[in-house]
């Protein structure tokens, strides 16, 4: 990896198609990173209890909106947690409505606030049928979630097993596999281009396991589906700097108080929207393809939704390093950004 010697990178501005804000006193603190970076947002549903209708989603969406800096301009894009119990009506009426943009399947008990998610997918089948038919992506957490599959293999197991079918079952449903971290993931991606994507998030691309115990164990390097073995990892960032039109930008930015990741049962989910841009500048600029990166930052998500890509410019500039603060709120306590203690380059001009 040879660093470039750009300066200075200007590209349409970019968006985020995985981002988790939260609720409360969190959404308030974490909303103005996301939206001062990014034009949109596709807005994780797992809060507690999910957003499994479209009028809980019109409220959320609200309450996101209200969290927006004065002049900042940012559009939240809703998603549907899917249930064992979702109602297919509801949810294409809500896409209709311009309510939701897509669904997400959590198989039940996969990752943080999942225990509302699906258990069996073909309880589900019925209702992939009226997404496949109305246009609506489906994104998903892609891990098996049998406690006897081993924790590396989940995200295999769950194409071998899962994916496979719903792609042979449902040939017009178009899916989002969810934050990739495998070698697997990005080529069942690659096959099925013609109706899949994947988000590719900072840390995967910057990291692989052994991240999570050099030197100890490292609780703010740990989400889920969890750092991969080094081979995976630059599986990864091949695909991301490929310019390949199936891969894109999603942060997985997942809040959680410091207290409740430095813990005997620590939460899944790396906080990277303080740095998220700086962070895959970081590889882009390693892999030497930062010509690259607005592909990947800011044209292959919109065409994969169908929506335009902004006219607007961003230049970033490489910087004096800074080093991210934890984020306050308010007596709860604070959320540990990606890089704490670290220098990040790259800033906003
Ligand atoms: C996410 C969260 O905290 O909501 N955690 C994570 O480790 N990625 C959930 C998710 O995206 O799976
Ligand atoms: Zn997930
Ligand atoms: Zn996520």
């Amino acid at each position: 990896m040879r660093a470039s010697f750009m300066q200075e990178i200007t590209i349409r501005r970019p968006d985020d198609w995985h981002v988790h804000l939260r609720d409360g006193s969190v959404l308030r603190e974490v909303v103005p990173f996301t939206a001062r970076m990014f034009g949109r947002a596709i807005v994780m549903p797992n809060l507690v209890p999910p957003v499994t209708t479209t009028a809980l989603a019109k409220a959320y969406r609200e309450r996101i909106r209200a969290a927006i800096p004065a002049g900042v301009k940012f559009t939240p894009l809703m998603t549907c947690y899917l249930s064992d119990d979702t109602d297919p009506a509801d949810l294409v009426q809500g896409f209709r409505d311009g309510v939701f943009t897509a669904a997400k399947l959590y198989p039940a008990h996969a990752t943080t606030n999942s225990h509302f998610g699906v258990t069996s997918i073909k309880r589900i089948y019925p209702v992939l049928e009226a997404m496949a038919e109305a246009g609506i992506p489906l994104l998903a957490h892609g891990e098996l979630t049998r406690s006897e599959v081993d924790i590396f293999d989940r995200e295999k197991g769950f194409i071998d097993e899962v994916l496979v079918a719903v792609l042979a079952r449902i040939p017009k449903l178009r899916i989002v596999l969810e934050h990739i971290t495998t070698t697997e993931g990005a080529d069942v991606v690659r096959a099925h281009a013609d109706r899949m994507a994947a988000t590719i998030t900072p840390q995967h691309l910057l990291y692989n396991r052994n991240a999570l115990f050099q030197g100890g164990l490292r609780p703010h390097m740990y989400c889920l589906p969890v750092l991969k073995r080094e081979t995976h990892q630059l599986a990864l960032r091949k695909a991301a700097t490929s310019g390949e039109k199936t891969f894109f930008l999603g942060t997985d930015s997942a809040p959680h108080l410091r207290h409740l990741k430095e813990a005997a049962c620590g939460c899944a989910g790396v906080f990277s929207a303080p740095v998220a841009i700086q962070a895959y500048l970081r590889v882009f600029d390693e892999e030497n393809a930062l010509d690259k990166f607005e592909a990947f930052a800011s044209l292959n998500g919109p065409a994969f939704y169908g929506l335009q890509p902004h006219e607007e410019r961003v230049t970033y500039r490489r910087r004096q390093p800074f080093s991210p603060a934890p984020v306050r709120i308010g007596n709860e306590g604070e959320i540990v950004s990606l890089f704490d203690g670290e220098n990040v380059e790259w800033v906003a001009a």
